[in-house]
């Protein structure tokens, strides 16, 4: 069940470049295939930390290099692939029922996520043999 690795992919987001500093924004449900009820963003990661090593049953959600580079890891139980994001005009779309993985922060980098639902738990699989089992 749910959506493939396919499916996700990188967003190019729009940009106002301007010698004064360039400009980009995201519109709910227009430049990206959902709208967003949330917002979180990871920084102060420490060197060699991981985060992620869940799936969302429901979420959509779109990942952004805001500061600094790190990789996205994204297996549908199937494929597995390696994303490395350093640039914030890019986002990365995350479909729901897709295993993530995040390493490779460097210093001083921020991961800001846009997400299409409000937090709960109850949308995790933290175990990846529970993931699988569901995917089959
Ligand atoms: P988690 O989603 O596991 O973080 P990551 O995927 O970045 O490794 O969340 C870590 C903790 O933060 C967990 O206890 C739940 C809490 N949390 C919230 O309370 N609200 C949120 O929006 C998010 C994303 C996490």
């Amino acid at each position: 069940m749910g959506e493939r690795l396919d499916n996700c992919r990188i967003i190019d987001l729009p940009k106002v470049k301007d010698p004064r500093g360039n400009l980009t924004f995201i519109e709910s449900d227009r430049h990206i295939p959902f709208a967003i009820e949330r917002v979180y963003y990871l920084y102060d990661v420490p060197g060699g930390s991981e985060r992620g090593g869940h799936a969302h049953k429901e979420l959509h959600q779109l990942i952004i290099a805001m500061s600094g580079s790190f990789d996205v890891v994204l297996d549908d139980g199937r494929d597995r692939k390696r994303m490395h994001l350093s640039r914030s005009y890019y986002g990365l779309y995350v479909c729901p029922m897709i295993w993530r993985e995040l390493d490779n922060f460097s210093s001083g980098s921020v991961c800001m996520v846009l997400a299409s639902n409000l937090y709960d738990e109850a949308d995790y699989y933290r175990d990846y043999d529970a993931f699988l089992a569901a995917r089959r």
